[in-house]
């Protein structure tokens, strides 16, 4: 099994959700967990539960990162931490756009090009990268979602061609990549008042939406599978979710669009 393979791991965004209970999930495997997040206080707690080492780090600061991939020999890499924001382009605010890029992208190609080099040498490793089934599939706006920033779902789409193309760049190597690709789970991402009003009640409470052990488990199965098997790619989704729409507006609906954005 792949876990008896590896000695550290290395997770971003683990002071709260996916994060920390991947980090929960890893340490209980047996792994020394690194765990990342910028929240000096949860990872202290996080660290006094699980033995994990706090690694109190913005993704965007490049220097500590750098200085973090050469700290070990880090054996998996879960590419987690992640913003959302809501906002229909026409009033996407540039702050988003910049935060979901750095956060989201930028910081992923970095920390994946500083770690993954030394996993490559070493012919072991194991990068699982958090997307999301924004990168995948438009969102309509209705009743259970927000007007989804097209930024996010950039990012996220990103994070799915990285994760394939790293794979051919990995070619001949014992370094598997995984995407993971969830569906709503019940984390704090949705509290953030940019998400959108009504926030963890509106998008959470009212659903029967997946819970973040849900995902490290999804995780620990890519991870601890045995090493001729890649498991290139997950979409894991609530039960009752699903996405699938069409739209297409009568001649009259488009001609009361085009009129409604004209006064907006
Ligand atoms: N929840 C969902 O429904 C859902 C669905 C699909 C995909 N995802 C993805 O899952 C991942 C985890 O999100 P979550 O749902 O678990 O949300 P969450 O509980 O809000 O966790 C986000 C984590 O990212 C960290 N983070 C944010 N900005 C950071 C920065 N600049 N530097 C370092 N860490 C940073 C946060 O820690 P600090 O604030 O302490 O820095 C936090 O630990 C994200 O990539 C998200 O896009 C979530």
């Amino acid at each position: 099994m792949g876990f008896a393979d590896f000695r550290t791991a290395l997770v971003t965004g683990a002071s709260s959700g996916i994060g920390a209970a991947t980090v929960r999930r890893l340490c209980a495997e047996g792994l020394e967990v690194y765990a990342v997040a910028r929240d000096e206080g949860r990872l202290a707690a996080l660290s006094a539960e699980t033995g994990c080492r706090a690694c109190a780090v913005d993704v965007n600061d490049l220097g500590a990162l750098t200085q973090l991939a050469g700290s070990a020999e880090f054996d998996v890499l879960v590419n987690n931490a992640g913003q959302s924001r809501r906002s229909n382009i026409l009033d996407t605010a540039p702050d988003d756009v910049d935060t979901l890029v750095d956060v989201n992208l930028r910081a992923v190609l970095h920390l994946t090009r500083v770690i993954v080099p030394g996993m490559a040498k070493r012919d072991r490793g194991h990068v699982v990268n958090i997307s999301s089934i924004a990168g995948h599939y438009a969102f309509g706006e209705n009743a259970t979602t927000f007007n989804s920033s097209v930024a996010y779902h950039a990012t996220k789409a990103g994070i799915h061609s990285l994760s394939r193309q790293l794979r051919v760049d990995l070619f001949g190597t014992r370094v598997r990549v995984t995407e993971v690709s969830p569906g709503r789970v019940a984390t704090g991402i949705f509290q953030n008042p940019d998400v959108g009003g009504g926030g963890n009640d509106r998008f959470v409470g009212a659903f029967e939406t997946l819970q973040p052990e849900d995902i490290a488990d999804a995780i620990a199965f890519a991870v601890g599978s045995p090493m001729r098997m890649n498991v290139a790619m997950l979409e894991v989704i609530p039960i009752f979710q699903v996405v699938g729409d069409l739209r297409f507006a009568r001649r009259t609906e488009a001609a009361q669009q085009t009129e409604i954005k004209k006064r907006s």
